[in-house]
Parts: C-alpha cells; structure tokens; sequence
C-alpha cells in the first residue's frame, strides 16, 4: 500500500479547498469538485496545439514561456524540470518565512513554480518535475496544488505535471533511480504517478515524458546492433511493459517518448545522449497503433515544421510533436506554430 504524507498545511489547505459543495444527499462532494477541475484541465491539454515545447534546463524558464506564448496562443509548453526535492525544501523556508513579516514569504517557491501572470497568461503549460521517491513527488504536487488554490496571489495555475523518465545526465541517472534509470523501474513509477495524482487530489492530468529505452535493455551499447531486428524486439518489448505497467496506475493517459534510447553509461554526456543513439521514430509509431487508448506525442530530431507535420500526417492517431526551443525561436510564423 502507498503511504504519501503531507506537510500539516498543505492538507490542511487541501481539505479547504475540497469540502465545499455538498451532493443530494447532504454529503460532501469533493469527488465531484476535483472531477470537474481534473476534466477542465484534461480538455485545455487535449485542445492545445500538437506542436509542444520540449523541456529544457535553463531555457524553458518562464521568461521563455512568456517569449514564446507572445508568438503563440496554443503551443504546448513544457517547464525545465524542477526537482520534486527543491519544491518541497523551499516550501519548509516559506513555512519559516511567514513568521517574518519583512520577507515576501513566496519568493522561494515563486522562483520554482511561479508563472507568468501577466497577460497574456500562460495558457496551456505543463510542469516537469524530477525524482523518484513517490513520498517527496506526492508533497511536491501536494504544493503546487496548494499554491495553484490560493485566494489572492495565486503562483500557478498548470495544466497537468510530468514525471521526467527521460533525462539520462549522470547527474541524474546515478543519484539513485532518476530519469531515464527509471525506465527500469516500472513499477516504482507507477506509484509516482499514483503519489503526484494523490497529492493535486486527482485535480491535474499526470503525463509521462520518457525514452524508447535504455541501453539496460540492450547491453552493451553499439551504434552497429541497435537496428537489428533482435534488439528491436526487445527494446519494443521492455518499452511496452514499462507503458503498460505505468498506464495500469489508472493516472496516466498521455506519454511523450523521445525517440533515442538513453545510454547511462557515465562516460556518455547529455549531448552524445541527444546525438549518438540512432531515432527509432517506427517504436513510436507502433505504440501508437499498440495503444489506441493512450496518447503519445512523439520527440527527437524535429528540425523543421514540415518535419513535424510529415510525422503527423504519416502516424495516424500520434497526438503531437515535441520540438525544440530553436524550432520555436527561428520559426517566428505565428499561423504554423499552431498546425
Ligand atoms: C539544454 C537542454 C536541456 C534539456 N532539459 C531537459 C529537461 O529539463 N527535461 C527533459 O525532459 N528533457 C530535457 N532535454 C531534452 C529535450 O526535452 C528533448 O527531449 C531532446 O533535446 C530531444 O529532442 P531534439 O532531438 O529535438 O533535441 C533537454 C535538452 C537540452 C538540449
């Protein structure tokens, strides 16, 4: 059983915001209440554009977003990921910080989770968070939640959060089981995702950004196999136990698959991880057809909004396509960015 405690104030403020309304039978409804916020929000993420952002550390920040939502109403943007650790550490100094009244108690976490709020707003925005302890990931989406239903200056308002399964930075992926290591760990993420769901109380869509695999599943690494159809076989293999095992959580509906395999080897840096592994766009393509009941947007090697639209036309039933701030940036033709 998943046990995901919460700061005293958060599910104070959780309660609050959940007990309002009343059904026919004078009980409590927040059932009904975190239904028809989670339902607003799955439908501003179905009706945003198939073309997203992709997240990027030190890039995607809000200032970014705001650039970027200038040109475009409808982009799907995605945060640079955020640990669920740092949300929850500056969370406790905004607790100590409140007894202060000459600091401006929301500026630890503003920097973290903070959106733009002036017009136009953000529109459509996923947060990406990072981690892989369901306890810390559940307090982390408990806050953002809170800070999201707070009356008068509310820090955000995001239209669903994303696990990262996807980053394979030694940084990351050595720190116990994080990013792209957690496409081992199926079901460690599976009670995440359960632990994020549980904490925004299952007000938020919870989406999942991964690879096509590891080179766990196909050791050693070797430019010259990958393509073989024995490897393939088995890299399908592992990738649709992993998306089935993380759909079965009930949460999660809506994957976004880069289309290399992550090499954790730590002599492998960050941009041969985005260079070296061959893309396999034909795995995407057939979780696609594998799983028509879930959604998958598709990303790696985007460099042109044909590009983009040949995927769409060639995938029937792909959801988007997830391309890269320099996309976006030399792509300044308003009416394609939202094909
Ligand atoms: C500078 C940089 C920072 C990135 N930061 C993140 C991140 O925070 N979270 C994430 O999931 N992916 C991150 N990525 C990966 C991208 O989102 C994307 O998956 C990757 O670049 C593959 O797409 P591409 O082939 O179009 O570049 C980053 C990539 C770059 C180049």
């Amino acid at each position: 059983m998943l046990k995901t405690s919460y700061p005293p104030r958060t599910l104070a403020s959780l309660i609050m915001v959940t007990t309002h309304s009343r059904n026919e039978n004078g009980h409590t409804s927040h059932i009904t209440q975190s239904k028809s916020l989670y339902h607003e929000k799955a439908c501003q993420l179905a009706n945003a554009s198939t073309l997203s952002l992709a997240p990027m550390m030190d890039y995607t920040d809000r200032h970014f977003r705001r650039l970027v939502r200038l040109i475009s109403t409808h982009t799907l943007l995605y945060t640079e990921m955020i640990t669920a650790n740092a949300i929850v550490q500056q969370h406790q100094k905004y607790i100590t910080a409140q007894s202060d009244p000459m600091t401006h108690p929301n500026r630890y976490l503003d920097k973290l989770i903070g959106q733009g709020r002036v017009e136009p707003l953000e529109g459509p925005c996923v947060l990406q968070l990072g981690g892989s302890n369901p306890d810390i990931l559940g307090q982390a989406t408990a806050i953002v939640f809170e800070q999201s239903q707070q009356q008068q200056h509310p820090l955000c308002d995001y239209t669903a959060i994303n696990l990262n399964c996807g980053c394979p930075s030694p940084k990351v992926a050595g720190s116990g089981c994080f990013g792209a290591a957690l496409m081992s760990e199926p079901h460690l993420v599976k009670d995440c995702v359960l632990a994020m769901s549980q904490g925004c109380h299952s007000t938020l869509p919870i989406t999942v950004k991964c690879r096509i695999g590891t080179d766990e599943h196909i050791a050693p690494f070797d430019t010259n196999n990958i393509h073989t159809p024995e490897t393939k076989k088995r890299l399908y293999q592992k990738l649709c136990e992993f998306i089935d095992i993380v759909s079965s959580s009930g949460v999660v509906t809506d994957f976004q698959i880069h289309s290399r395999i992550a090499v954790l080897d730590k002599n492998f840096s960050p941009a041969d991880n985005r260079n070296i592994p061959p893309l396999q766009y034909d795995l995407v393509y057939q979780l696609v057809h594998d799983f028509p009941h879930l959604s998958f947007s598709l990303n790696g090697g985007v460099d042109s909004l044909q590009h983009a639209q040949q995927h769409l036309h060639s995938c029937q039933g792909l959801k988007g396509v997830m391309v890269r701030v320099e996309l976006i940036y030399f792509g300044f033709k308003c009416t394609l960015l939202t094909c």
